[in-house]
């Protein structure tokens, strides 16, 4: 087998070893998937100042997010249908960023439920909200990540209706499943992902499926999803949501200074500027083009952290000089997850903590606390 170097080789291996329309459905991007692919590229665009002769002896990534320690400044970002790239999917991440010491955040979407990777976890982890309009609901996820002692609550806040992704509908992809003679082929052709998946109890969504009004099983979760999404949903609404939830709450899905400004005045802890890794509005800018401008408006008075597109060390680092205090990776984990489970989610791990250790050393600077735009270049004004 092919050595595993970089994210894109994990990329290479999963796509093998899952069955295509749930590797697409983490590989792909709204409609045309411009702002998808501009996550990717506009990080290649921002140049690295080298610096020689400096001691780089004991270095440390360590730091802090929200207050909470992590090994490096990158959290695992919620994504949904986790459990489907590899039976357990959610609880083998969640155990491997527990081992790694860096944060996992458990979608609303989720396959495996908040009880289930609490069950199987020992340390806290961060719990990701989409406000439904069935508030009651709402109200008793909460109560049941507290319960499962959740340190974060990652409110996310741009997907009001669902962005135009093409490539599922093509593909088929559905809730309940409707298996033709293709999708049976592809999962034939993927023994071992089969293998597993049968023999695991989580297999449907488990944080809504038996616990959501009208959802006592998998056949009624598409139409209730497309009902519930709340196309009302307004910045008034963080302030019961906080109230109920009384911890740490980061909102997720700025892209925009004027919503950065709202959401510092909503009190929350912490802000992601992203895009949902070009999920829903395609044609919207990459989230490191906008990362400057977002810090200059509000970076005094709110943390930020941002994800999409984030493939290795070098853009980690890129987007902490840019003023980030904290990453999330989404698709190079489910990448690991697909490509060997939770051994996978470590290797993507470990792969940027690498590649951010030496190109932090090649940089000159031993603390990853002390990077700062003068470590970049500043090329096509991204700086
Ligand atoms: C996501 N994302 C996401 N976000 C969220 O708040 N709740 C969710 O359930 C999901 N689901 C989801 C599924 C999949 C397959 C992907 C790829 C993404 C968005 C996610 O949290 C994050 O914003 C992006 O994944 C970051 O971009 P990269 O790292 O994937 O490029």
């Amino acid at each position: 087998m092919a050595p595993i170097l970089e994210i894109s080789d994990l990329k290479e291996r999963a796509r093998r070893r899952v069955p295509k329309m749930f590797f697409d459905y983490a590989d792909s991007g709204s409609w045309t998937e411009s702002t998808y692919q501009a996550n990717e590229s506009d990080f290649a665009k921002i140049k690295l100042r080298q610096r020689i002769a400096v001691d780089m002896t004991n270095r440390t990534l360590a730091t802090k997010m929200i207050g909470q320690d992590v090994s490096m400044p990158v959290a695992l970002a919620p994504t949904g249908l986790t459990g489907m790239q590899h039976a357990d999917g959610e609880i083998l991440a969640a155990q491997a960023a527990e081992e790694f010491g860096v944060p996992f955040t458990l979608s609303t979407m989720s396959i495996c439920s908040i009880e289930a990777v609490a069950a199987k976890t020992t340390k806290p982890f961060w719990f990701q909200l989409y406000v439904m309009k069935d508030r009651d609901f709402i109200n008793s996820l909460i109560d049941r990540a507290k319960n499962a002692g959740c340190s974060a609550l990652v409110l996310t806040f741009d997907l009001q209706i669902l962005g135009q992704r093409h490539k599922d509908l093509r593909n088929g992809l559905s809730a309940p499943p409707k298996f033709t003679p293709k999708h049976i082929w592809q999962m034939a052709t993927r023994p071992m992902w089969c293998m597993k998946m049968l023999t695991t109890p989580n297999r449907t969504f488990g944080n809504i499926v038996g616990h959501a009004k009208g959802v006592g099983d998998l056949s009624s979760l598409s139409s209730w999803t497309a009902e519930q999404f709340d196309p009302r949903l307004s910045w008034d609404d963080i302030e019961w949501i906080k109230k109920q939830w009384g911890g740490p709450l980061i909102l997720k899905g700025i892209l925009d200074k004027e919503d950065a400004r709202h959401a510092v005045d909503s009190g929350c802890d912490a802000i992601i500027v992203s895009n949902h890794g070009g999920r829903q509005l395609d044609g919207a800018p990459s989230s490191i083009e906008i990362l400057p401008e977002i810090v200059d408006e509000v970076g005094d008075k709110v943390e930020i952290h941002i994800d999409g597109g984030i493939r290795s060390g070098q853009d980690v680092l890129k987007a902490i000089c840019l003023g980030a205090k904290g990453t999330y990776i989404g698709r190079p984990f489910l990448y690991g997850l697909g490509a060997g489970g939770k051994q996978g989610v470590t290797q993507s791990l470990e792969i940027l903590q690498k590649e951010l250790d030496t190109t932090m050393a090649l940089c000159g600077r031993r603390d990853l606390n002390t990077l700062n735009r003068d470590n970049l270049y500043s090329i096509n004004g991204v700086k």
